[in-house]
């Protein structure tokens, strides 16, 4: 039986206990959360874990692994615990709000031989998997452009968006992760603007909701994302890779497959609603392969350094857009 701890049962928490309580020899035995409301007391009762202190989960000797869902803040200091526990993680993105404490717990990671996962589902959706393993296979022949787009539903609370680190290390970080997957290789410049158009609160919270990224990878490939706090659509996740011989597309998923048509035209149902259902199978998958890193010792598709990658990303867009100008990387360029 595999023992953990959840650390955080909010919005995504409450996905991987649930993910997690459905897989065999697998156990949730704590929650974690120091805010913890009747939808904590909810969770634990329907998969029969006890809610407490970080001190008793830590003690107790017969727990493998954790569960980092909790917010961003606690990231850190949470990974650096359980790394000198020795507990297996799955930790969720950003590794910290602050580069150069991300980069002291990847390097502390790295330097020990605990398994830890980060959570970029994107790359357990099987549609993104296949996409990355045709380009990876070469039959579409060599990525020249990859252009994303991705669009909530609509703007955050301002409270979330004050403790997420804003919407560059929380949002878009998924698809700096997604430049670094596609193309298989580190990105050498980027170039972005962002700015304020959907919810003034938003920026004064310091934080924007419009961004547009140009990047360019070693080799020459281009790559483009498009990030922004309001969808009309709905959730509005798509991908296209341009490559040599074929151009890939992902494109939204319905809620329903019905196409209704007339001689008026065509209605199709409207995109999943939220990351939550369009990214259901890959937060399965996901939790199935946590399991295998500690089973097996299975390498997971995220590492803590695909973590540091994807953030140096992240802040190298912050710098662009505050200095207008494209920034150059180096392997070890920080902001
Ligand atoms: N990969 C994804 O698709 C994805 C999606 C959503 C959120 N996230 C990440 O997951 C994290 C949580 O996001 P959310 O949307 O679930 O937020 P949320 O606010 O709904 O939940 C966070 C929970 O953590 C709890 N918490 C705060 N400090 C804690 C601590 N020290 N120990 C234990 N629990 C603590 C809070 O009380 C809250 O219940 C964030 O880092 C976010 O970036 C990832």
């Amino acid at each position: 039986m595999i023992e953990l701890a959840l650390f955080g049962a909010g919005r995504i928490g409450q996905v991987h206990a649930l993910n997690l309580a459905a897989l065999p020899d697998v156990r949730v035995k704590y929650i974690i959360d120091p805010f913890a409301n009747a939808a904590c007391e909810a969770l634990a009762a329907k998969i029969g874990a006890r809610l407490v202190d970080a001190d008793t989960a830590f003690a107790d000797p017969a727990l493998t692994g954790v569960v980092v869902a909790s917010s961003t803040d606690s990231h850190a200091d949470l990974l650096l615990r359980a790394v000198a526990e020795r507990k297996a993680i799955f930790c969720e993105k950003p590794i910290s709000l602050d580069f150069t404490t991300a980069e002291t717990v990847a390097k502390r990671v790295e330097a020990s031989d605990v398994p830890v996962m980060l959570g970029f589902q994107r790359r357990y959706d099987p549609n993104f998997r296949a996409v990355r393993e045709r380009i990876a296979g070469g039959s579409s022949g060599r990525l020249e452009q990859l252009v994303m787009h991705t669009r909530d539903p609509g703007p955050p609370p301002v409270s979330y968006v004050k403790v997420s680190g804003g919407m560059l290390r929380d949002q878009a970080i998924h698809d700096f992760d997604q430049a670094r997957y596609m193309s298989g290789e580190e990105i050498v410049s980027v170039y972005a603007v962002g700015n304020c158009q959907i919810d003034s609160a938003i920026g004064a919270a310091g934080d924007i909701d419009s961004l547009l990224v140009t990047m360019l990878t070693a080799s020459g490939t281009m790559i483009q994302m498009s990030n922004n706090r309001r969808g009309p659509l709905g959730y509005d996740q798509r991908l296209e890779a341009h490559c040599a011989r074929e151009v890939l597309f992902i494109d939204n998923r319905p809620q329903t497959d019905i196409r209704i048509a007339s001689s008026a035209g065509e209605l199709r149902a409207q995109p999943m609603d939220y990351f939550i259902s369009r990214f259901e199978a890959a937060y399965r998958s996901e939790m199935v392969d946590f399991i295998a890193m500690i089973r097996d010792g299975a390498k997971p598709l995220a590492t803590i350094r695909d973590g540091l990658e994807a953030q140096r990303l992240a802040e190298a867009a912050l710098v662009s857009i505050a200095s207008g100008a494209p920034v150059r990387l180096s392997a070890d360029w920080k902001p």
